[in-house]
């Protein structure tokens, strides 16, 4: 049975690009709904363009109330009953009642080899702390921020000179082999983690 794919983003959703686009042929799962948090997601348009469903729940109105935020999160999510979620780039902390609702089925992107660099800057914090190698982990969500078992991770080197932003940029470039490759697999039932190269 063809599994169903909600993906959440806030910005230009480039690892939702690469999801939908590996969804193709006998790829056991399809995109059923892409989510943004802002109308200015760039992603929106993309998902358009491919003619995936999209959303827009923004959190905005909700003043800090997160689980009015979230129960209007969960009430348009599950309106396109997906087996899958995927956040790609979505930058909004989840409660625990959230997650413990999609608990096993929601996966998330990070850009650091964890459990190195939890939470943000990861390409600054690899680079001040002169790490050889650095990359991106995808991981089942679990209540506890950038914690859940790992089900993927790609490697990359760090050179000399590099920047954050050069650094982010080879990292991204192996976000967008690493998601694709670990949702095929947890699409078809496979914990098994990957890792690249
Ligand atoms: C990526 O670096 C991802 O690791 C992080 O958000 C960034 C945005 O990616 N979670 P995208 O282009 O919006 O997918």
């Amino acid at each position: 049975m063809t599994k169903r794919v909600a993906i959440l983003i806030s910005g230009g959703g480039s690892n939702m690009v690469s999801l939908v686009d590996s969804m193709t042929g006998d790829h056991p799962a399809r995109p059923c709904l892409v989510l943004a948090n802002s109308a200015g997601a760039g992603g929106l348009a993309k998902a358009e363009a491919r003619g995936i469903p999209t959303a827009v729940v923004d959190h905005r109105p909700y003043k800090g109330d997160r689980q009015a935020f979230e129960a209007e999160l969960a009430r348009v999510i599950d309106a396109t009953e997906p087996d899958i979620l995927c956040l790609a780039g979505f930058m909004r902390v989840l409660t625990e009642g959230f997650v413990s609702r999609y608990r096993g089925r929601m996966l998330n992107i990070h850009p650091s080899l964890l459990p190195k660099y939890r939470g943000l800057h990861t390409h600054a914090r690899a680079l001040e702390a002169g790490d050889p190698d650095h990359g991106c982990t995808v991981h089942e969500v679990t209540p506890e921020l950038d914690e859940g078992p790992i089900l993927g991770q790609a490697r990359v080197p760090v050179l000399a000179g590099d920047t954050p932003d050069t650094l982010a940029a080879r990292v991204l470039v192996e976000e967008h082999k690493l998601y694709p490759t670990v949702l095929r697999r947890f699409a078809a039932g496979d914990r098994t983690p990957v890792f690249l190269p």
